[in-house]
């Protein structure tokens, strides 16, 4: 009897781990990007004109003119409003319409004339966006941890990431892939050490502290501890809802937290908006100052990014060739299902309730 042809079928079509948690806050640019012309973000599908009014504070709008349909972005800023490149309307940061040029009558009578306005806020360096049009916000965007501290230095990268924000959050906060696809950065070949994990699950986020971890090997221990030395490593990563993946690292007196905001742009591409604050008091105590530091980590930081960006990409591109997502999951995939499942919740409107203590959970793994 002949073979009947058996072709693998795509049981995950249509499956994605692509979440629109549309109630909360995405930083749409860098501060220093955002200068006297309105900038073009696009979040979650949707084009966004944000600006910067004369007074210094953003607004953003929705980046379609009402009247013709042209982007607001390629248009001016008028004292507190933007004004559109093609017949001049203006409108204000809570997108009312507030000049119609040439028009006799009234100008601000009803809505119909008004653009869709998001709200605001600018702080840490960043200018963060709330998802949802028109409405005033509940809670306030994510602080970098360490701001306030002048002990700290603060350096900033944005990327773009092809993969969804999942992908993306998860592939910040995952250790097991260190070995591999940076080989030789962080760890060097040789015995893996088993370490212990704690996992805690608070109401919108989650984190996994790592126990017993040696200090660095590979590059990054040389640039931390050029002359070798021993100190204890503390290591936690954690996820925030929505968007905020953070790794941190106290290594004897040194200490980094690591942060990036995640804006997904579409399904599966997320801008990251990084900002790494550290101190290194060992490093500056042998008069190397924190731009040497800084010019030592940066092109390592920027490789690892550069891997991680190339192996999303890759993973995205099979996703979209398969027609869908499939996961398989083991125990040390710490942090990814749980980042979906706080991400699947928000999406439903049903984050839950702050609680005291969090969950916990205890695994080892080897590393
Ligand atoms: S299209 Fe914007 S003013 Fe006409
Ligand atoms: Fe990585």
């Amino acid at each position: 009897m002949p073979l009947e042809p058996r072709l693998v079928p795509p049981p995950t079509k249509g499956v994605s781990s692509a979440a629109k948690v549309l109630d909360d806050w995405y930083v749409a640019c860098e501060s220093t990007a955002l200068g006297s012309k309105p900038l073009a973000v696009t979040f979650l599908g949707t084009p966004i004109a944000v600006f910067r009014r004369a007074d210094g504070t953003p607004a953003a709008v929705l980046d379609r003119c009402p009247h013709r349909n042209v982007p607001l972005s390629m248009g001016k800023v008028r004292g507190p409003n933007i004004e559109c490149g093609y017949h001049g309307w203006q409108f204000d940061g809570d997108g009312r319409c507030k000049a119609i040029p040439g028009l006799c009558g009234e100008v601000d009578k009803g809505t119909g004339r008004n653009v869709p306005a998001f709200a605001t806020r600018e702080h840490d360096g960043w200018v963060w966006v709330y998802a949802t049009p028109d409405v005033t916000p509940e809670r306030d965007p994510y602080r970098l941890p360490l701001r306030d501290d002048d002990r700290y230095t603060t350096v900033y990268q944005a990327l773009d990431m092809a993969g969804s924000l999942h992908a993306t959050a998860e592939n910040a906060l995952d250790v097991p892939h260190t070995a591999f696809l940076h080989s030789g950065l962080f760890r060097e070949d040789g015995e893996r050490q088993q370490i212990d994990v704690e996992m805690r699950r608070h109401h919108d986020m989650v984190e996994a502290e790592y126990f017993g971890e040696q200090r660095p090997e590979g590059l990054l221990g040389k640039v931390l501890a050029p002359g070798g030395g021993d100190f204890e490593v503390r290591h936690v990563d954690r996820f925030i809802l929505p968007c905020i993946a953070q790794v941190e690292y106290q290594l004897g007196e040194g200490h980094i937290i690591a942060t990036t905001a995640l804006t997904p742009i579409s399904d599966y591409e997320t801008r990251l908006f990084g900002a790494a604050e550290f101190r290194f008091p060992y490093l500056s105590a042998r008069f190397m100052p924190t731009k040497t530091i800084v010019n030592a980590l940066k092109p390592l930081a920027l490789k690892v990014l550069g891997q991680d960006a190339a192996a999303l990409k890759k993973q995205t591109r099979n996703v979209q060739r398969f027609g869908g997502e499939q996961y398989v999951s083991t125990e040390i995939d710490v942090l990814g299902p749980e980042i979906l499942r706080l991400l699947r919740q928000a999406e439903r409107g049903a984050r839950r309730p702050p609680r005291e203590r969090p969950e916990t959970k205890r695994l080892q793994m080897l590393v």
